[in-house]
């Protein structure tokens, strides 16, 4: 049994052969954490892991027991008001003006499974036994509001998912200010803290830093998850690395605004929350009414980063990605943007489907421009119906022409937007987010369309439907290109207004729940200017982004490797393009371009009539090999070997599901005069098994722990800025 109660005492213990979870009923009722981290052994009772204890200046919370206080007990569930200051998961503003609460422990069920979060994306099971569930219910008598806390684990993973929910059963109105999705309090400050930042063309950096007394955070307040941050972080042991150690890593289920935190008392204990941004949130329920936080996933790695990533990588894949396309190998595609921008017509785009065709490619697509009056930025977004004078046998003709290629057919849309030279908003100027008395900003000339409206929804919802309906298309590419300003609708009242940012998510999931559902075969791939929504929330109904507009493969490296932290490589969009390069000017070889994009879901995105005759035959080859190891490099388990963000070289692999094959990269970036040798020491192979290399046969533990010569024959990396190699090496006898 992965969960257990413990009448007497309490306790709940969330376990598997990996992780313990243990927290129990505090005397006030509240519950309170007692441990998370590797398996502890079964125990009668772990209340000795309580910190209860006096300190000056403390508020307490009974006069007959002055050591519990708040403050100083580590709480599951944060509460405001009562005896703690640190900043609390919740606060719950009532109809007298109070944001006091004390919701106190009623019930708990177990069961096997996991129960369905109405309108989020989430983490599912297919049958029971995959996981068990875990639902406290707790009672604020004042206010008469219920909250729900609910925690999955999963039996052969050591991950723990968990939510929060509220419902409203009393008669007053009460307004959520914050609603976190979790607060964890550790007892002890003693890590290094891991988030990925950046930029747009920079995406997922990896940063650590120290922890340090009070709060540090990351965040979006610009309505999707952004380049800037992403809704992660991990905690791990300043003796961690990629390979060995401990690490706590956090990761929401969530496309909006969102708030990582890890606040540290003076105390030295550290609390962890991550939720939707109570910033410009707030939520109103009055009787009935209901509200659902989104889910975060939490894994604990005693194997450093890479065990931690390797985690994050097999739920998802497993219990995130949904629908036909999860676990399908993924097409290698050709997308037309980089080639043509918005400057093509329907030869244009044949020439290039048909070289696209000859050279291997599964997947043609069309990217912006094909629409509306789309010839520019300026205009065209709203009008989902193809442009006739740029294509005049309409979609219909292209796709049965790419199609008569042998290919699929892929389409660019980005329902989220307007221009003010649409059909569309000539129709329904009010329809974008906007207030009446206020400015009205632009993003590349684009407006956001209040998503919160139901006709706004319907409108989109019925264009999107119509389009996929009436032409045979095989894949998207959902794009978001701007941020949200002006977040105000004008369909909503005064105290909902804290609830737009929201509402629009909630509806975008809607609309990619419905079209996902009305459209199994289509495969989904979400972007927002390159990575700037590359969240589980949207891996959930697409699974796969587009990683980065940046395709330079050299910042590339950097760019796939944070990604790498959290999102399995299946789920990265990662092209070869033209050099040289569009975004930073640089050139470098085809074949480290190549050999960067291998490890994700593989693609170009350049003009092949530009290409020269060898290039050709390279790409060809590139393709060959990707279609030969796709299922390695898509599904494989993927180790990170030689960190961009430490040094020159940079290397990882990925070993198949079935152990058979080992895929490794290595890539120099600026090469230093007279190098001495390099060896590569692999991961996760098996010490007694055989391998064979160029011929030549290794020993698992000879590749592990003596490793490979980057210098060898069949493999010379060149002293020069920018090469790279491929190594596959193929299990020829099993352990004996
Ligand atoms: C931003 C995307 O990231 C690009 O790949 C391309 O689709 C453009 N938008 C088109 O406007």
């Amino acid at each position: 049994m992965p969960i257990s109660y413990k009448e007497t005492t309490q306790e709940f213990h969330l376990f598997n052969d990996d992780i313990s979870y243990i927290f129990h009923v505090l005397p006030n009722g509240h519950l309170g954490n007692l441990y998370y981290g590797k398996r502890l052994n079964e125990e009668a009772s772990y209340l000795r892991l309580r910190e209860y204890g006096h300190r000056p200046l403390t508020s307490y919370v009974y006069e007959e027991e002055p050591a519990f206080s708040l403050q100083h007990t580590r709480q599951e569930y944060a509460c405001y008001g009562t005896t703690d200051f640190a900043l609390p998961a919740f606060e719950v503003e009532q109809a007298d003006g109070s944001r006091l609460s004390h919701f106190v422990y009623q019930s708990h069920r177990i069961l096997d499974g996991k129960s369905t979060i109405s309108g989020l994306p989430q983490l599912h099971v297919k049958e029971a036994k995959e996981a068990q569930t875990l639902e406290v219910v707790l009672m604020d008598a004042n206010s008469q509001t219920e909250l729900t806390l609910s925690y999955t684990i999963f039996p052969d993973q050591p991950v723990i998912s968990r939510h929060a929910r509220f419902e409203q059963l009393g008669d007053q109105t009460i307004k959520l200010q914050r609603a976190l999705s979790m607060t964890l309090d550790l007892p002890d400050k003693d890590y290094e803290w891991i988030h990925l930042d950046g930029a747009w063309g920079r995406e997922r950096h990896l940063q650590v830093s120290p922890l340090h007394q009070g709060c540090q955070s990351i965040y979006s307040l610009k309505g999707a998850s952004s380049s800037e941050h992403n809704p992660f972080l991990a905690l791990k042991r300043p003796s961690a690395d990629e390979h060995q150690g401990e690490v706590l890593g956090f990761s929401l289920i969530y496309s909006g605004n969102f708030l990582g935190q890890v606040d540290v008392t003076s105390y030295s204990q550290a609390r962890v929350s991550l939720g939707i941004h109570p910033e410009r949130f707030s939520w109103v329920l009055e009787k009935g009414g209901s509200f659902q936080t989104p889910e975060v996933v939490m894994v604990y790695s005693d194997q450093g980063l890479n065990g931690m990533s390797q985690a994050f990588h097999k739920v998802y894949r497993e219990h995130l990605m949904r629908g036909f396309w999860a676990k399908q190998e993924r097409p290698i595609l050709l997308n037309n943007w980089e080639a043509m921008s918005f400057d093509f017509d329907e030869e244009g785009i044949l020439n290039l489907a048909r070289q696209a065709a000859s050279v291997g490619v599964e997947l043609f697509v069309m990217d912006d421009g094909w629409f509306g009056a789309r010839n520019h930025e300026r205009a065209g977004l709203g009008d989902w119906f193809v442009n006739l004078d740029k294509l005049p046998g309409g979609l219909t003709s292209i796709i049965k022409q790419v199609h008569g290629l042998g290919m699929k057919f892929g389409l660019w849309i980005e329902p989220e937007m307007v221009n003010k030279d649409s059909n569309l908003y000539r129709e329904h100027p009010d329809w974008i987010l906007h207030h009446p008395k206020h400015t009205q900003s632009h993003g590349r000339y684009q407006y956001t369309l209040d998503f919160s409206r139901e006709e706004v929804y319907q409108n989109i919802h019925d264009q999107l439907h119509k389009l996929l309906a009436e032409h045979e298309i095989d894949y998207i590419k959902w794009d978001m290109n701007r941020y949200m300003t002006e977040v105000y609708s004008v369909a909503y009242p005064a105290e909902r207004q804290g609830e737009i940012f929201h509402r629009y998510i909630l509806n975008l999931y809607r609309l990619y729940d419905s079209l996902t559902t009305s459209f199994p075969h289509i495969l989904f791939e979400s972007c927002s200017s390159g990575g700037g929504r590359f969240d589980p929330g949207l891996l959930y109904y697409a699974p796969q982004t587009w990683t980065s507009d940046n395709t330079d493969a050299i910042e590339r490296l950097k760019i796939q490797y944070g990604t790498s932290l959290v999102y399995p490589l299946i789920s990265m969009g990662c092209h070869v393009s033209e050099t040289p390069n569009q975004q930073v000017g640089r050139t470098t070889p085809l074949s480290t371009r190549g050999n960067v994009a291998f490890f994700g879901s593989f693609g170009y995105e350049l003009d092949l009539s530009k290409c020269d005759q060898t290039e050709l035959e390279l790409i060809k080859e590139q393709i060959a090999f990707y279609k030969a190891h796709r299922s390695t490099f898509q599904f494989g388990t993927f180790t990170r070997l030689l960190s961009p963000f430490e040094g020159e070289d940079v290397a990882w692999q990925v070993l198949s599901p079935d152990g058979q094959q080992v895929a490794v990269g290595f890539y120099r970036r600026l090469v230093t005069a007279n190098l001495g040798p390099i060896r590569l020491r692999l991961k996760g192979l098996e010490e007694k098994a055989l391998y064979e290399l160029d011929g030549t046969y290794y020993y698992g533990a000879d590749l592990m722990h003596a490793g490979i010569s980057i210098h060898n024959e069949a493999h010379i990396v060149e002293d020069k800025d920018f090469t790279s190699t491929l190594y596959i090496l193929n299990r020829i006898q099993d352990a004996q």
